[in-house]
């Protein structure tokens, strides 16, 4: 029960890899509120966990509206809930070349995939220093090192969130531990592939598959509890050894 006694926000839960952040953060003891802007899908993932003994509340919200989180500390203080865990890892993106993105495709990618990461950073430090400190994890991807064509304002937005999480180290340091988990090809609903894509792509990594988005929430776990304490302002790369190859 690595997480007991802390309280943990995770953007983007109502599915893929966020949800599976927050189920594995409230069986390692920790009260999770989960962010989306989908009510229904929310309160699925928030029931399995109380099924299971946790502790979950939903909070439906856009995380790219800066207004939106004030309301959320708003409706955390006057029920006297604490953040010691922000897990940042909503996105948005289009996958076209570059120079095909309209204005509005290039404002929403950084809205969702970097400015919700700051935004939500900003909201929650206090609720943190409150607490004496916390831990912050931003989830990000290899688009970021390596970008295949396409994957243009994301990549973009994702090497933001890789710096984005060594200043906030650098700002908050001691009390406060950011740090960025990169992601490679993992099975979610986002990853909207058919099975023999995955199977393929899956073949070409020294994993031999791609990842289960539960593999994800382990790294996390371990970022966001006390077993990574001297770990801060870096990154650790889970992608089945795409990187490598
Ligand atoms: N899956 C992969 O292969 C892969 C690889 C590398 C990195 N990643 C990263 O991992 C993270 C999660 O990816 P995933 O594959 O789990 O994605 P996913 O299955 O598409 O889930 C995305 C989550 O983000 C939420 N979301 C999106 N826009 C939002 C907004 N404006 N406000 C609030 N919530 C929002 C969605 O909920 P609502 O629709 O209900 O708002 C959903 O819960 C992302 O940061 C992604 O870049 C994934």
């Amino acid at each position: 029960m690595e997480l007991i006694d802390k309280c943990a926000v995770v953007a983007g839960a109502s599915q893929g890899i966020g949800a599976e952040i927050a189920r594995l953060f409230a069986k390692a003891g920790a009260a999770v509120i989960l962010l989306a802007r989908r009510k229904n899908p929310l309160e699925e993932v928030a029931d399995s966990i109380r099924a299971n003994g946790g502790a979950a509340q939903v909070y439906p919200m856009d995380v790219s509206v800066a207004g939106e989180w004030r309301e959320l500390s708003a409706w955390m203080r006057q029920r006297g809930l604490a953040c010691d865990v922000l897990v940042n890892n909503a996105y948005w993106r289009r996958l076209v070349p570059i120079g095909e993105l309209t204005d509005e495709d290039w404002r929403q990618t950084m809205d969702v995939s970097l400015g919700s990461y700051f935004l939500g950073t900003r909201e929650m430090i206090p609720f943190m220093l409150e607490r004496g400190g916390g831990s912050i994890i931003n989830i990000s991807s290899l688009q970021s090192h390596t970008p295949e064509p396409n994957f243009g304002a994301y990549a973009v937005a994702k090497g933001g969130v890789d710096v984005l999480s060594k200043v906030i180290a650098r700002d908050y340091a001691p009390s406060i531990r950011a740090n960025t988990l990169v992601a490679g090809a993992v099975d979610t609903p986002g990853f909207a592939e058919g099975e023999e894509v995955k199977r393929e792509l899956g073949r070409r990594l020294p994993a031999g598959r791609i990842g289960y988005a539960s593999e994800i929430a382990e790294t996390a776990l371990f970022l966001a509890s006390s077993r990574s304490s001297f770990v801060t302002g870096t990154e650790i790369i889970v992608d089945g050894g795409r990187s490598i190859t």
